[in-house]
């Protein structure tokens, strides 16, 4: 082969290597592929699919097939994962900013919490996470925690005294817990269904749209809905897939979590509408009419800890928020 001949071989070959090369990221939640976090996942996912052309593709690890939130947070920001899909309970151990979401009862509903986590001050805290080797796309979600345990029903604070709960390892969480009387036990996700089963604890605290994919029915008896903490989820992706993205590519990815961070939300309100009819038939005794007052009245005790950990005004302009 001439020279000439030979250099074009070689450049045609680089040509439909750099045509066709794919970079298949991994993505990973802790519930499964039909949940609020497999329905934004997969949305965004064929998003990004779709806007690079096939460039970019997901590789989806569902139901916390690669670790629990601390582990899967801390590969993407080692880079040894691409993408999570988290929740904020594990976050703020990573980025000490976000914590203050997860105070209870700071949210009023879901329309207050999504115009808060999509304004300013979400934004800014998306950007925050930067700083901690951390890109942070949108907010997704989780949903409004509930409780459930295997003794009795919970109509009011002090019927929750007393009682053995599964936390996140978050100590916000805990600090508002124990005002409830509760004897909080943090642990990781992935362990919860076997210890409810074993009645290491008696019940744990989690959104409408987890209790329906986790199948926690077959292991508790009891739901109230407290509606005592909001819990926001995040899509982020390790510096070193975000670093190499053109612009181009980076409003692809952003535009792409957004619409992820939709469909999530839907489905969050979807579970929110449908899904305590099903638990019910699954067996479980709901307690619809909570006494939220007899909550709030308990936890004000912890609102001044907070207020000395986060600031009063910054709790007071998450509030304010119409
Ligand atoms: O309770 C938790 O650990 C979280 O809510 C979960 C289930 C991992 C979803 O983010």
């Amino acid at each position: 082969m001439k020279t000439t001949q030979l250099a074009f071989a070689v450049a045609a070959l680089c040509l439909s290597a750099a045509a066709g090369a794919q970079t298949v990221m991994k993505i990973s939640y802790s519930t499964s592929i039909t949940s609020h976090y497999g329905v934004g996942s997969t949305a965004f996912c064929d998003e990004v699919e779709k806007g690079t052309q096939g460039r970019y593709k997901c590789q989806q690890f569902p139901n916390a097939a690669l670790g629990g939130e601390r582990e899967m947070i801390e590969a993407v920001q080692l880079g040894t994962q691409d993408l999570a899909n988290v929740s904020t309970g594990a976050l703020g151990n990573f980025v000490p900013e976000v914590k203050i979401v997860d105070i209870p009862f700071l949210f009023r509903d879901y329309a207050h919490a999504r115009k808060v986590m999509d304004g300013e001050f979400g934004q800014d805290l998306l950007k925050k996470m930067t700083a901690k080797g951390i890109v942070g796309l949108a907010w997704t979600e989780n949903g409004f925690r509930h409780m459930t345990n295997s003794k009795r029903a919970i109509n009011q604070a002090s019927d929750a005294n007393g009682l053995k709960m599964r936390t996140m390892e978050n100590k916000v969480h805990m600090e508002g817990y124990k005002t409830f009387g509760i004897l909080p036990t943090p642990m990781a996700w992935p362990e919860v269904f076997t210890a409810l089963q074993q009645g290491t604890v008696d019940g744990q605290e989690n959104p409408i749209p987890v209790i329906l994919s986790a199948k926690l029915s077959q292991v508790q008896k009891h739901l109230s809905l407290t509606n005592h903490v909001y819990s926001p989820a995040v899509l982020i992706v390790a510096p070193n897939i975000w670093n190499k993205l053109n612009d181009a590519d980076k409003k692809v990815f952003s535009e792409a979590a957004k619409k992820g961070a939709a469909a999530q939300r839907k489905k969050v309100n979807d579970d929110e509408a449908n899904g305590i009819a099903e638990l019910k038939k699954d067996g479980m005794q709901v307690v619809e009419q909570v006494n939220g007052e007899s909550f709030r009245k308990a936890v004000a005790p912890a609102y001044a800890q907070y207020a000395k950990e986060f600031g009063a005004d910054k709790i007071a302009a998450i509030q304010n928020v119409k």
